[in-house]
């Protein structure tokens, strides 16, 4: 699919100066990679952006430079912005370019820049005699990009989409006698297939009692008959991210699993149910958490109900219980995961997700994989 186009940038440009006038920010350093990103279309691995309400500069090294150049001569150029190459070091040159546009307090990026990148700065700046106070920012370019535009809906349904031809690929593969790591190598070799740049993280298999660990990797455990298999992925499209988890029964479920089963399958349909524009994140996170709790199974799930998905793979806002960050207000364009689950030490468990979309009217589910319990 095609970057989003210049006017695509513009758009965003526009509500990053509304973002930066309402906090009073005269600039903003730049340096969280999807947030150049999506302000940019620069994809690469290293860049800084310096954003001001009049000016847009680009910090890249050699390996950038002629990529970035050729795409500023395409439909999706970045407008206005200037690219300025890395002689010596990303910060002697953001440095420089702060001094030249006669910022005095520039924003950094609090949550994503260390304590020593901060201390060079100040020290240099002082050094070399330059007024700099710079100024903690959080969540500036991540709250434009918590609502999706036309084009990143368009790229997050495609790549929910395609993960149904994995999915079945994969179901295909399980048999008693398989161990985890070689469902884990097919999984990543049927995203490739499927046009997935790279898997959105590890995938997860988790077979019998590992099933309990809701972040457990893939090991060396052979799939034996009984067991619950928890099957955690997701693909990379145009840099934005799936997210998908079916558990499946080796051979016949035990009565116990298909309790536990049906009650989260539950759980997963009403938060989805909930979803809708001015409900509150916490809402969808007590539907299905009231739901287990009702089955005895409220301990058992051990995490929150989902997060939001876009250029990476956990992003805002996140479906959790109050207490934490505060509650977000859907709003159409909001894309997340509804994946309740439920681990039962020693025995094993069972999560259900799927990715969705916060519609005018309410949601939209992007997975299309069969929620029933599947036995292979
Ligand atoms: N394994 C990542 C997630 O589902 O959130
Ligand atoms: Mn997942
Ligand atoms: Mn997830």
């Amino acid at each position: 699919m095609p970057l989003p186009s210049s006017a695509l940038l513009a758009a965003r440009h526009h509500r990053l100066r509304e973002a930066l006038n309402a906090r009073e920010l005269e600039a903003l350093v730049v340096t969280a990679l999807p947030n150049i990103r999506y302000l940019t279309n620069h994809g690469g691995s290293a860049g800084v952006l310096v954003a001001t309400a009049s000016a847009l500069t680009l910090i890249v090294d050699g390996r950038y430079s002629e990529s970035v150049r050729a795409r500023q001569d395409s439909p999706e150029a970045c407008p206005e912005l200037q690219v300025r190459p890395v002689p010596t070091s990303y910060d002697e040159v953001a440095l420089g370019v702060l001094a030249e546009l006669g910022v005095r307090r520039p924003a950094f990026e609090a949550a994503h820049v260390s304590v020593a990148r901060h201390g060079w700065w100040t020290r240099t700046a002082q050094a070399r005699g330059l007024a700099l106070e710079f100024v903690p920012a959080e969540g500036v370019v991540e709250g434009l990009r918590i609502v999706k535009d036309a084009s990143e809906i368009a790229v997050l349904r495609e790549a929910a989409k395609r993960l149904t031809p994995v999915a079945q690929a994969v179901l295909q593969s399980l048999r008693p006698g398989v161990a985890e790591r070689a469902v884990a190598a097919v999984i990543e070799s049927e995203l490739r297939s499927a046009g997935y740049e790279r898997p959105s993280f590890e995938p997860i298999v988790a077979s019998g009692p590992n099933a309990a660990l809701p972040h457990y990797r893939a090991g060396d455990r052979i799939l034996a008959s009984g067991d619950a298999l928890v099957l955690d992925f997701g693909g990379v499209l145009d840099g934005y991210c799936s997210d998908l988890t079916r558990t499946v029964a080796i051979g016949d479920p035990s009565e116990e699993f298909v309790r536990v089963y049906s009650a989260v399958l539950d759980a997963q349909q009403a938060a989805i149910r909930a979803i809708r524009p001015g409900v509150e994140s916490t809402v969808v996170d007590a539907a299905a958490r009231e739901l287990l709790t009702e089955s005895g199974l409220g301990e058992a799930f051990s995490h929150s109900t989902g997060h939001g998905l876009g250029l990476e793979i956990h992003e805002d806002p996140r479906l959790a219980r109050p207490g934490g960050q505060p509650p977000t207000v859907l709003r159409p364009g909001m894309v997340v995961t509804v994946e309740p689950g439920a681990y039962l030490p020693g025995w094993g468990g069972v999560r259900i997700e799927d990715d969705v979309l916060v519609t005018e009217q309410g949601y939209e589910v992007l997975t299309s994989v069969p929620r029933h319990l599947m036995v292979v």
